[in-house]
């Protein structure tokens, strides 16, 4: 049985049975060692690697389907619980974790300095998959690097509240966004993080998402010139004004946290 799937935008995949075949990213090597490292501790939320060659890898499959960037069908409060809890997982896992001397990974522009544990980068919806009801994993682990849990949370509480300017598709205003925000953060775990300036981080987050499009799809890196292309990047800066002019909104809800 195979079955080519439409819904992400960087790269081909297509499923054979219980596994999937992936154009093999610019930071594969890197990657591989982080998914067979999680597979080595124990975490249950990341794909396998099966096999790889010079052009393709091999994943298990991640039994289910992606949610949609609207979280249509998933804005149940209950799914930031469960998300948060996830993330925390994986970051623990990653806890002592070096990648071998020399790996290359993808620079993201204006990340601040510190790099305690693996990122994903991308904990979105769309790389989260679900079975029904069921969490059944995280996928796509193609952009890893050394960063932050801060840094990582930033992007999620980005893409789960999420931030984005209310509107038809988006019917939750700044105060559901940041109570959203705060809910994933507490499932995480406050005692990890240190959310001084968080709201700065979120929107440097953002910008680092918009530049590093335009500078390494300038650079023709396979799935970045995808994206560049689409445009579909542009949206953050509607998303960076908007989290500017409820500043106040979500920096009164993070205080509550500490
Ligand atoms: N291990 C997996 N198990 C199940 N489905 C998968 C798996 N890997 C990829 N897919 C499916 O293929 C789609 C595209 O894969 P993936 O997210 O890895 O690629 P991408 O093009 O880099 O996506 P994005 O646009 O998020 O950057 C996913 O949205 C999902 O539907
Ligand atoms: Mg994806």
């Amino acid at each position: 049985m195979s079955e080519v799937f439409s819904d992400g935008n960087m790269a081909d995949v297509v499923r054979i049975g219980d596994r999937v075949r992936k154009q093999r990213g610019t930071w594969w090597t890197a990657t591989e060692c982080v998914l067979n490292h999680l597979e080595h501790v124990g975490y249950a939320w990341s794909p396998r690697v099966m096999d790889a060659d010079e052009d393709w890898v091999e994943l298990s499959y991640v039994p289910g389907r992606t949610i949609e960037a609207d979280l249509s069908g998933y804005r149940d409060e209950r799914w930031l619980d469960i998300i948060g809890r996830r993330i925390r997982e994986y970051h623990d896992a990653m806890e002592g974790f070096r990648l071998p001397k020399g790996s290359e990974t993808v620079a993201w522009p204006h990340q601040p300095s510190g790099d305690t544990i693996i990122c994903h980068n991308d904990l979105s919806p769309w790389n989260t998959v679900v079975n029904g009801d069921s969490f059944t994993g995280f996928i796509d682990w193609d952009l890893i690097s050394h960063g932050t849990r801060e840094w990582e949370l930033a992007w999620a509480c980005w893409r789960w509240a999420p931030i984005y300017p209310q509107g038809e598709r988006i019917p939750s205003s700044a105060e559901d966004q940041a109570r959203r925000c705060a809910r994933l953060l507490t499932a995480y775990g406050i005692d990890a993080l240190v959310l001084e300036g968080f709201v700065d981080l979120i929107d440097t987050r953002m910008r680092a998402a918009v530049d590093v499009v335009e500078i390494l799809g300038a650079e023709s890196v396979p799935g970045f010139d995808r994206l560049l292309a689409t445009g579909m990047h542009l949206s953050g800066h509607d998303d960076r004004a908007w989290l500017t002019e409820h500043r106040s909104t979500f920096e009164h809800e993070f205080a509550k946290l500490s």
